[in-house]
């Protein structure tokens, strides 16, 4: 769960995707694609951190009209699988995809999107992204990990292009379990301490992530806009719902024993507990959608 397997990837996929439908609508895409594009026909739009592209999956049908999607992600193994999972979308909901050496085309309903992946490293590498150009500067799952004065570096960086920005999935440090078992107000603290661990960008964000970026980015004059979009889990849904709480309450663990070894007889009793109520267990991670214009 704190690793970025394309399989978690995929499984947190449909999670993601209802959690930010609740933010879309007070967030109305369209309507800042309109005013993001100005004179130009064409919107660029930069994506850190994309792994295999949800955010894009989840943006170019609600901003609509022509796109130009720069995917910037570290990991060639997440770039690689990229275009089987784009192909995999595109075929899926109807949307013709051409793949070239370099580049992917998508043609959708009312949209179309031009995709160039880019293996860069954010931490190492920040100046190297290029942010010319870009009207919109987003990123899906990612100001947890990075550092505060990382975070204002990548907004010096977008205000410096005159880019707006949207930060999905930032999680807010809400965590609700149901039903409760005993040990859950300890891995939640382990777990929250082991989120501000260095991710490679310098001491992480956790879950300040989201107050830290809201007042950094009023500090610098932008106009911002929040929406929750929360997790919600139910054991009793679905299979990937059951599949979903086992990886939480098994990435919890590891991550609170992780933060704390001598803690290790009390978590794994209290990954017990939690395996034993899986089947009616829902849980909910609070997360918030940030937009800056
Ligand atoms: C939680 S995943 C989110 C992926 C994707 N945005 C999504 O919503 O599915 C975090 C992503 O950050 C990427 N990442 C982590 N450290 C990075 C770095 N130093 N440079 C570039 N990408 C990095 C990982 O490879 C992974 O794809």
């Amino acid at each position: 769960m704190t690793g970025f397997s394309a399989d978690w990837l995929a499984l947190r996929e449909p999670f993601d995707r209802e959690a930010r439908a609740s933010a879309a609508h007070s967030l109305a895409r369209n309507a800042l694609a309109t005013r993001l594009r100005g004179g130009d026909p064409t919107l660029a739009v930069l994506d850190l951190a994309c792994g295999t592209g949800a955010n894009l999956r989840e943006l170019a049908p609600r901003l609509g009209g022509s796109q130009c999607w720069t995917l910037v992600d570290h990991d060639p193994a997440l770039l690689g699988a990229l275009p089987g999972v784009l192909a995999a979308w595109t075929q899926a909901n109807g949307f013709v995809l051409e793949a070239g050496a370099t580049r992917m085309h998508i043609e959708g309903p009312g949209w179309n999107a031009e995709v160039r992946p880019v293996c860069i490293d954010l931490a190492l590498e920040l100046g190297a992204v290029p942010f010319a150009g870009t009207r919109l500067v987003t990123a899906s799952a990612l100001l947890d990990l990075v550092s505060a004065s990382w975070l204002d570096a990548l907004f010096a960086h977008a205000r410096m292009a005159g880019a707006a920005m949207l930060f999905a999935l930032n999680v807010d440090g809400r965590i609700a379990w149901n039903p409760p078992v005993a040990g859950d107000a300890e891995v939640d603290r382990l777990f929250a301490s082991h989120q501000r661990r260095d991710k490679g960008f310098g001491p992480a964000l956790g879950g300040t992530a989201v107050s830290f970026a809201v007042s950094r980015l009023r500090a610098l004059k932008y106009e911002v806009a929040q929406a929750a979009s929360d997790w919600r889990i139910d054991a009793g849904e679905n299979a990937s719902g059951t599949a979903m709480l086992t990886a939480m309450v098994e990435g919890m663990g590891a991550a609170a024993i992780e933060q704390d070894p001598t803690a290790r007889a009390s978590v794994s009793e209290w990954m017990q507990r939690r395996i034993d109520v899986l089947d009616h267990t829902s849980l909910c991670i609070g997360h918030q959608e940030i937009l800056a214009t």
